[in-house]
């Protein structure tokens, strides 16, 4: 089947974040809106058609996992990144940011240390402080339009009470899609200290350009030994608002402790909707993921070359991964406060605003390209049209 990811379609009154948030996070309901991380593409249609096939049976009480469901997945993850899983090591989670969270309580202490890597996916902040928990910056460093890892810097910042570190891999904001050698030395660096690595690997499927995605607790037994990863459907098959995820953890005692604050928190369960999602996405979504890999990068060479002709002062940071791309303004030479004011009122545009990713994020905006083309144009279009009016100003 060839899937229309130019059909643009209406999300008005859909409950949708990304359009009713616009008047609270922008001041303005009419932005077009390129932020929060969903697709503005339909849901693929063996996901829609198992959720009406299990509606059709009328009871919606309590859920037992599907039978099969973690072979499925298992399978998924083999057929995708050559990662080798025992079903026995997947658990079912209430969705990423929450399991990070509670891969926080659950292997660290209040007061310990965990490091990040800025300008990073804010809620890795959140989940760190909100629980007490120290937050460690180990900043990116952006060379040659591709961010990466400072070893020198993370191995000055480790101390007696640094505990974890919370790796994004792919990464968000930057796209870069890490690579085996620079995650053989972190997870070097993480063993030889006894810092427990959560990988985020929401966006591994979404491997743009013939990049390769590398889990890193496939690298080895003593680094998987070491690894909790924390995976979903949910953004390579647009089901975020399902609240479903999954974590891989190959070692028994770091399973026990997840499990166990799980069942605290009375949240072993899983969630009809979710669960059907992610078994037909993982049963049925090859020839889906490889069509909208296709049109993302699509969207991607046409933003990359509309900036290289037509807003040269904005540098794009071109991603390896994800849908997400990360936008250099500071050409510009606006206060990120103007910047935003900018983009709003003058372009009539709601990005990412860069400075909610933490150190490095000054300057920049995320925009999210998954979306039709036309819409992706429209906003560019306004965008061109704000730079040509702040020209013209400046001149007369
Ligand atoms: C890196 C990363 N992790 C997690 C999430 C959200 O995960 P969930 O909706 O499962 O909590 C996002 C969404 O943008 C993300 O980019």
């Amino acid at each position: 089947m060839k899937y229309d990811f130019d059909e643009v379609v209406d999300r008005s009154d859909s409950d949708s974040v990304k359009y009713d948030y616009r008047n609270l996070l922008f001041g303005k309901s009419d932005v077009l809106p390129f932020w929060v991380a969903d697709m503005d593409f339909k849901t693929p249609d063996f996901i829609i058609e198992a959720l009406k096939k299990r509606l059709d049976h009328e009871i919606l009480g309590y859920t037992s996992l599907p039978e099969g469901l973690k072979e499925v997945i298992a399978g998924w993850l083999i057929r995708q990144h050559q990662w080798e899983v025992q079903p026995d090591w997947i658990t079912i989670n209430p969705g990423v940011v929450p399991t990070l969270a509670f891969c926080v309580l659950a292997y660290t202490k209040p007061g310990d240390q965990v490091i990040v890597q800025p300008p990073v996916y804010f809620p890795f902040f959140y989940v760190i402080e909100n629980n007490g928990r120290k937050i460690v910056h180990n900043p990116l460093q952006l060379q040659q339009g591709r961010y990466f890892m400072d070893f020198t810097d993370l191995k000055r910042k480790i101390n007696s009470r640094t505990r974890m570190i919370l790796l994004c891999n792919p990464h968000n904001p930057g796209g870069s899609v890490w690579k085996r050698e620079e995650l053989s030395e972190l997870a070097a660096i993480c063993r030889k200290h006894q810092i427990l690595i959560i990988s985020d690997e929401i966006h591994s499927d979404l491997m743009l350009f013939g990049n390769k995605h590398i889990p890193v607790a496939s690298l080895d037994q003593e680094i998987a030994a070491n690894t909790v990863t924390c995976l979903s459907s949910s953004k390579t098959f647009n089901t975020a608002g399902l609240a479903i995820s999954y974590t891989v953890i190959p070692d028994q005692q770091l399973r026990y402790d997840l499990a166990n604050m799980l069942r605290d928190f009375h949240l072993s369960h899983g969630n009809i909707s979710g669960l059907m999602a992610l078994e037909a996405a993982y049963r049925h979504g090859k020839d889906w993921l490889r069509q909208i890999i296709q049109y993302l990068e699509d969207n991607i060479d046409w933003l990359e070359g509309f900036l290289k002709n037509r807003l040269p002062a904005i540098r794009m940071i071109k991603p390896e991964g994800t849908f997400l791309v990360w936008l250099d303004f500071s050409e510009l030479g606006l206060s990120q406060k103007d910047l935003n004011r900018f983009l709003i009122h003058q372009a009539g545009i709601g990005l990412s605003d860069g400075e909610l990713f933490g150190p490095g994020g000054q300057g920049f905006q995320r925009i999210n390209i998954a979306c039709p083309r036309s819409f992706l144009m429209k906003g560019m279009e306004q965008m061109e049209g704000a730079f040509n009016d702040r020209n013209n100003e400046k001149e007369s």
